[in-house]
């Protein structure tokens, strides 16, 4: 009885996961920006040059690809330069930045959260390359426009920071802070550092997916009590459960 009632609930977990969570190759995805997707937010516009069904060209390039990479083929934000920090000043992120790399500049955001910025920022145009004709876009929806979606990073979780071990036991506190637990996988990039890709994977949207919290792009591996557990990998004591890390602080 109890075995057949954990089978049935593993076979509707398994199912919710498999209706819901989107590949970027289904039309529902807000990241599948190709002239076929049925969503409501933008795409490109029925007379493109080279094909309407493209999808992977907004952020990949398979030749001159960025240094950033893997094989991006998006320029800069507009924005670069002038991104703020996180605003809380008692950060202590903020203060050993020989350690934590968190100085604005020139060289913030970097990694893949500035790619992710070269949409979020909500400034520079969606169908702009790195190499090639920019893409035109349906509508009128060069930039984001919807506002939750413009990304302030004054207002979000800290990212393009160092995490690794020394920045965890002499910058931040270790009783409240640990290296990634892997409770769920939360990547930090090539360089060690904390990116946007840390809490999202780009590629598969899980919005709609209750399983999931319905939390936007998440890092998730199946898991139903997966927002706490990206937190948990790092944070050891509250603030985590129900704060909204792009309401901050
Ligand atoms: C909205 C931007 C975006 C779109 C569109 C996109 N990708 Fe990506 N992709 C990324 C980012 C960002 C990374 C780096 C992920 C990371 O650092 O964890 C990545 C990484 C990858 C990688 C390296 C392995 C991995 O998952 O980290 C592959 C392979 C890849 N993408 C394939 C594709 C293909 C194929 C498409 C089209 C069907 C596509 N991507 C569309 C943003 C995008
Ligand atoms: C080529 C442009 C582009 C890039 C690059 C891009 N996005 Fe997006 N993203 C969009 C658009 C367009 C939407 C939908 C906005 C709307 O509905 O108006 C979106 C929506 C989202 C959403 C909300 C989805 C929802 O269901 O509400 C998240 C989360 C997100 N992006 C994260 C990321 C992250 C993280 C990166 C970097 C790894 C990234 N995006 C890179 C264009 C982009
Ligand atoms: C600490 C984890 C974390 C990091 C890091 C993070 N996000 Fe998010 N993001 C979330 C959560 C959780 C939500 C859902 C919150 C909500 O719906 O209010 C979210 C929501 C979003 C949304 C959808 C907002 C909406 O309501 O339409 C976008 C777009 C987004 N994130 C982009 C980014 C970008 C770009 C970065 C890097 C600059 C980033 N996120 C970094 C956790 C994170
Ligand atoms: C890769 C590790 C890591 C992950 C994953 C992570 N955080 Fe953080 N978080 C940090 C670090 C480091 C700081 C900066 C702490 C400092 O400098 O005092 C921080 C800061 C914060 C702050 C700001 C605290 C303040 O004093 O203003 C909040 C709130 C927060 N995180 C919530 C979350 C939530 C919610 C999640 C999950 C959705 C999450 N974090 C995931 C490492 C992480």
């Amino acid at each position: 009885m109890k075995r057949n009632f954990i089978i049935t609930l593993a076979l509707a977990l398994s199912l919710s996961s498999f209706s819901y969570a989107l590949p970027i190759s289904d039309s529902d995805n807000p990241h599948n920006m190709s002239n076929q997707a049925t969503h409501t937010g933008p795409k490109a516009a029925a007379t493109l040059a080279g094909g309407t069904d493209r999808i992977c060209v907004f952020c990949h390039t398979p030749h001159s690809a960025a240094p950033k990479s893997p094989l991006w083929g998006r320029p800069d934000p507009d924005l670069m330069g002038t991104f703020p920090l996180y605003a809380d000043a008692g950060l202590a992120i903020k203060t050993d930045t020989a350690k934590t790399g968190y100085v604005a500049g020139a060289e913030y955001p970097n990694g893949s959260s500035r790619m992710c910025l070269s949409c979020h920022d909500g400034a520079t145009s969606i169908g702009v390359l790195l190499v090639g004709t920019p893409i035109t876009m349906e509508g009128g929806s060069e930039t984001i426009t919807k506002v939750s979606a413009v990304i302030d990073l004054s207002t979000s979780h800290p990212i393009s920071f160092n995490y690794n071990n020394d920045v965890v036991t002499t910058v931040l506190n270790p009783v409240d802070y640990q290296l990634p637990l892997g409770l769920i996988e939360v990547p930090l990039d090539g360089s060690g550092q904390m990116q946007c890709t840390t809490c999202h994977d780009p590629h598969e949207d899980t919005r709609g997916d209750a399983t999931y919290g319905n939390l936007p792009f998440w890092r998730h591996q199946g898991n139903l009590t997966s927002y706490d557990d990206v937190c948990n990998d790092c944070h050891i004591a509250a603030p985590i459960s129900g704060s909204l890390p792009h309401t901050l602080p």
